[in-house]
């Protein structure tokens, strides 16, 4: 029976747009999960036709758990997607980090609030990568970025001052909070040669930190989304209307540059660099690029250095043999006088031990739990395996900031800053965690180690000069 188009009802239309929509998605699932280049590598079946795997266990917030488990039971090679796969290979390092590859599409997210303002992360292609950080990449050298040592000391004196205030009230530190504070006020000295006040007023000023954890969120997903992304909140029509997430670390970075600009005392800093470079080359590095650049340095400087340290914390806690031990190493320097008030960055690179157990890593954890790589005790809190012959061979397969062309630009002021931060803190307060049974809890999920366990500290000395 034929059917005229006249008879047709808006109820049949809808039911027809839905059906012909079903058979399509089907089709595309049929030929993403049979006929892909890729579809003989094993995986969870949601990933074989989508990206709905990765993305739901990005949002639970454990993807290096579930990616671990997947490698332990298929071996080197992963589906995580219908276009990704995860490689634990030995040689993964090698020939595909170190390889000049293009970068995922992921990326282009990273192009904050729209696609105007790129930025060396949101370029995929690895010569014209190369070619963008070479504009910034004299702001994130150990030479510059040493010049602001003395100012990362009066952030940490600060930090030890709150903490010495808190003591005396017998009010638990909460770290995810104290270390989050210093790591943006140290971005703020090294970048704008001005801290943004977190460690003075001991809170999220305006939620600027609760912000860039919203911004994650939204990054983390909508770069698997990126059609969605430009067709909203990253189209530069709506972007300009100030809305998007990453308003609030744009318009804070607007705000540190007019400070910067009328301050008198304004020092060499990663800043001073860059606008040096635009002064150069105008035609290369454009203005919103240098906005974009900040913003990133911001968003990725800080959360990774307050992790790291409260992992730190953490373990070490967990292992009183360790502790016992990086004390005595720290007490004896102490003692032979080899320290400033604030440790400096050079004295602290003199305690093999500490810088052991700094040795941390945040990502990719499928490399660095690999017990083929790391031996039996990979999954161990260690740091004496740094000292032992093997770490020769380990420290190959080390990638806590990258590697290759894509390795991260900020590492010399994170190697600096956690030197520094943990040999004086350890120095000088002692920790008790309040519940020494309750382990880490993610209270949020897109904060790279958001841990909730507060602890006392108490002063180790009388003398602590704050
Ligand atoms: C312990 C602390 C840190 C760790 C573990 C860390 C780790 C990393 C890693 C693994 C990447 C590469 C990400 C990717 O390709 O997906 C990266 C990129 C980046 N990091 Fe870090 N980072 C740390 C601290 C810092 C600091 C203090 C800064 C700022 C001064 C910074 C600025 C950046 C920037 C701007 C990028 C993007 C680079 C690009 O692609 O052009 N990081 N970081």
């Amino acid at each position: 029976m034929m059917i005229g188009l006249e008879q047709l009802t808006p109820g049949s239309y809808a039911l027809a747009t839905v059906a012909f929509t079903a058979v399509l998605l089907f089709c595309v699932a049929i030929r993403r999960r049979y006929f892909s280049p890729i579809s003989d590598i094993p995986g969870p079946f949601l990933a074989s036709f989508s990206v709905l795997w990765e993305v739901y266990e990005v949002i639970v917030g454990h993807i290096e758990v579930s990616v671990i488990a997947l490698h332990k039971k298929h071996g080197y090679f992963v589906r995580i997607s219908h276009y990704e796969v995860s490689v634990s290979h030995p040689d993964a390092i090698r020939k595909i980090l170190l390889a000049p590859l293009r970068k995922v599409d992921w990326y282009k997210i990273m192009a904050l609030p729209d696609h105007f303002h790129q930025t060396p992360m949101s370029e995929v292609d690895p010569k014209r990568r190369v070619e963008r950080a070479r504009n910034v990449a004299a702001g994130y050298a150990l030479s510059n970025i040493i010049k602001s040592e003395p100012f990362l000391d009066d952030s940490i004196s600060l930090l030890k001052k709150q903490w010495t205030r808190l003591a005396q009230e017998k009010t638990p530190v909460e770290f995810d909070k104290w270390f989050n504070y210093l790591a943006f006020d140290i971005i703020g000295e090294v970048t704008f040669s001005g801290s943004f006040g977190f460690l003075a007023s001991g809170s999220d000023i305006g939620g600027s930190i609760e912000n860039t954890r919203i911004l994650t969120l939204y990054v983390a997903v909508m770069g698997y989304f990126q059609k969605i992304h430009r067709m909203t909140l990253g189209n530069p029509w709506i972007s300009q209307l100030g809305m998007t997430p990453s308003q609030h670390i744009f318009d804070t970075v607007r705000r540190a540059v007019a400070a910067r600009e009328q301050n008198q005392n304004a020092r060499k800093d990663m800043m001073e660099q860059w606008l040096m470079e635009r002064k150069l080359h105008p035609e290369r590095f454009e203005e919103r690029e240098l906005y974009g650049v900040a913003s990133a340095t911001i968003g990725a400087g800080a959360d990774t250095v307050s992790a790291t340290l409260q992992a730190f914390y953490y373990y070490l806690l967990r292992s009183p043999q360790s502790l016992a031990r990086l004390h005595e190493e720290i007490d004896t320097a102490s003692a032979e006088g080899r320290f400033s008030k604030v440790v400096s960055y050079a004295e602290a690179r003199e305690l093999p031990f500490l810088q052991a157990c700094t040795h941390v890593s945040v990502n990719p954890w499928v490399i660095h739990r690999s017990v083929e790589f790391f031996g039996a005790d990979a999954d161990e809190f260690k740091p004496e395996r740094w000292l032992e012959p093997r770490a020769k061979d380990m420290d190959r397969y080390m990638m806590q900031f990258g590697a290759g062309y894509n390795s991260c630009p900020g590492q010399h002021l994170a190697r600096m800053e956690i030197s520094k931060v943990t040999a004086t803190l350890i120095r000088d307060f002692d920790v008790r965690q309040v519940d020494p049974k309750h382990n880490w809890s993610f209270k949020s999920h897109f904060t790279a180690v958001p841990y909730d366990w507060p602890c006392y500290v108490e002063p180790r000395t009388r003398s602590i000069d704050s």
